[in-house]
């Protein structure tokens, strides 16, 4: 144990150093202090220790820390070791924490993707880098897209990776049965709303249930600037926060064969206008639906969704599709080591696949039991805010965003309650409101959906005097350079009274579920309310004053993120599995 909290404690002076440097600790820069500290924590643990020896009473069989000679060495040890790293630490202040180089590793990525995703000069350039890295012209309108991108400031002039992802699947279908398969999946069981253009002009379908009206309302308002440059044709929207096209993995990959043949026109034939007459070819007169199959979708909701189609387009070998049976109580230390160093998170895009960690099944709403889920194991051409990694769902901008959902408003006068204040008038809160919208709970799903475990953590972590810290497991080192080793390491707790050192003393979390739990049955809702407590519901302004923002995975695309990045508050994108 003790053993363990002097490791502990080392990560923990290590943290402190680090934070300090960032200059988020109050007053970590003193060495003093720091020792200081050491002394408190280790005085404080003796008193622990002894206090629990005494509460034991007469126990016949003493548990080997029940031995005041033994407790008095153990914080020997102990304080002999936190000296000993505050001296390094304070002799070897170059030694970097590893979060140190994960910041600036990832700064310079983001430099990097900067740089090339607004390389383009003129149209000119932009249309050959165009060609350069797609190895298609770039469509009709190209020019008139680039005018309104550039007028805009765009930062984004020459990178269409994401769009080019979502769209590749389709080059390996014909554009005929493109317009038959958008035909088929809309309706309003389908959960798919069609937008029709006609001649510069949007029309949304009769169908769209009143309730997500806002949706494609938001969609014609994001396209008013441009209607007129679209080319008739029908879009379908799902009107569902969860994503819809799972392809299983060897039709995805016969799927993104065929469509690697590349532009099906000869350079020397390139138009820069669509063909006329589009309109006709999305005429599907009644006799057609006699034809129709059955609905592409299968109603989902409430099921488990993870082997069914979070993990379908995995291959077989991986382990997501291998490892069905899972022991929810053991953190899955192997599933997270892929795409981490140490402890903290690396690498976001890998973050995202559920290949390597069928733990996943049990930690997301989303796996557990999405709320509305009417998905296809076939290609179909549809728009959506979000979609899990290995969904075929063709992504646009959240119309939330342009709806006066959640925006960006903070209140002019420094003396309201709803001012942005500069970042160092903030509050020393980490504050996060939210529903239980995740997944929906009927046989205690709950417990391992990401909002809930966030709120619990944050308001009924088990004792209220330990706090969870990753510890790396002490083995020797393999010598064998071949047998690359996973890195290990297991969960424990430290006492609360360390957290000071760590940086997060000040800061109080401020995290709660608002007015009433949603998405339950029976059981589910009473046992939830019980558990969390809930708080009043607030106005969205008022996250502005805390200085640190949560934004959490809910059933889909975050309502939150953008306003959170416009504010002067630092806003924590908690890796979720959804990508927008
Ligand atoms: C993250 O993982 C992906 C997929 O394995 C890989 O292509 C990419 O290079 C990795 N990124 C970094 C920064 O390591
Ligand atoms: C969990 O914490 C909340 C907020 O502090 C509280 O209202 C609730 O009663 C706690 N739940 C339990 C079971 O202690």
């Amino acid at each position: 144990m003790c053993m363990y909290i002097s490791i502990a404690y080392a990560n923990v002076i290590e943290l402190a150093q680090s934070t300090s440097e960032a200059g988020l600790s109050l007053d970590g820069n003193s060495s003093i202090i720091k020792r200081l500290v050491a002394l408190t924590v280790s005085v404080i643990f003796y008193l622990q220790a002894s206090q629990s020896t005494k509460n034991q009473g007469p126990s016949p069989k003493p548990r080997f820390y029940g031995r005041a000679p033994f407790v008095t060495i153990c914080c020997a040890t102990f304080l002999l070791w936190s000296w000993s790293f505050l001296h390094y630490s304070a002799n070897e202040g170059t030694r970097m924490h590893p979060l140190d180089g994960l910041l600036s590793a990832a700064s310079a990525q983001h430099d990097a993707w900067l740089q090339q995703a607004s390389a383009s000069r003129t149209l000119d350039e932009c249309t050959a880098e165009y060609r350069r890295r797609y190895k298609r012209p770039p469509p009709p309108g190209f020019d008139a897209w680039y005018r309104y991108a550039t007028e805009r400031s765009s930062v984004i002039i020459d990178d269409f990776d994401n769009l080019m992802d979502d769209l590749q699947l389709f080059w390996a279908i014909r554009p005929a049965e493109i317009r038959k398969r958008t035909h088929l999946a809309f309706g309003d069981w389908n959960e798919v709303a069609k937008l029709s253009i006609r001649s510069g002009k949007a029309e949304i379908g009769p169908e769209v249930k009143p309730t997500h009206r806002w949706m494609l309302d938001g969609v014609m308002a994001m396209m008013s600037n441009y209607i007129d440059k679209i080319p008739d044709m029908d879009l379908g929207f799902n009107i569902n926060d969860e994503p819809r096209i799972a392809i299983p993995y060897d039709d995805l990959q016969s799927l993104l064969k065929a469509s690697a043949i590349g532009p099906r026109t000869a350079k020397d034939t390139v138009l820069n206008e669509f063909s006329k007459d589009r309109a006709a070819s999305w005429n599907f007169s009644d006799s057609s639906d006699t034809e129709t199959p059955n609905a592409p979708f299968t109603d989902q909701s409430f099921l488990p969704s993870f082997h069914t189609y979070g993990s379908i387009s995995c291959p077989r070998s991986s382990r997501a599709r291998r490892s069905y049976l899972w022991d929810t109580r053991a953190l899955c230390t192997t599933c997270f080591a892929p795409h981490s160093t140490g402890i903290f998170l690396s690498n976001w895009t890998l973050s995202a696949s559920p290949c390597h960690q069928p733990d996943l099944a049990h930690l997301h709403g989303f796996y557990l039991s999405p709320a509305a889920f009417k998905p296809s194991h076939s290609l179909y051409p549809i728009f959506s805010q979000s979609k899990a990694y290995g969904y075929a769902d063709i992504r646009y901008p959240s119309p939330w965003n342009y709806m006066d959902k959640a925006v960006y408003a903070p209140y002019p006068n420094a003396s309201d309650q709803h001012y942005d204040p500069p970042f160092s008038e903030k509050s020393d809160t980490l504050f996060w409101r939210g529903a239980t919208s995740e997944g929906l709970s009927r046989f205690g799903e709950w417990q391992g959906m990401a909002r809930q475990r966030l709120v619990h953590l944050a308001n009924n972590h088990t004792s209220s005097t330990f706090y969870p810290i990753f510890l790396p497991n002490l083995h020797p080192q393999k010598q064998n350079q071949e047998e690359k080793e996973e890195p290990s390491y297991s969960l424990h707790t430290i006492p609360s009274s360390l957290l000071p050192a760590l940086g997060l003393g000040p800061t109080i979390t401020d995290i709660n579920l608002v007015s009433k739990i949603d998405r339950c049955w029976d059981a589910d809702c009473p046992v939830q309310a019980r558990e969390f407590g809930l708080s009043e519901s607030t106005d969205f302004q008022s996250h502005w004053r805390h200085k640190y923002l949560v934004d959490l995975d809910g059933a889909g695309f975050s309502g939150r993120f953008i306003p959170f990045l416009q504010s002067r508050s630092l806003p924590f994108k908690v890796a979720g599995v959804f990508r927008e």
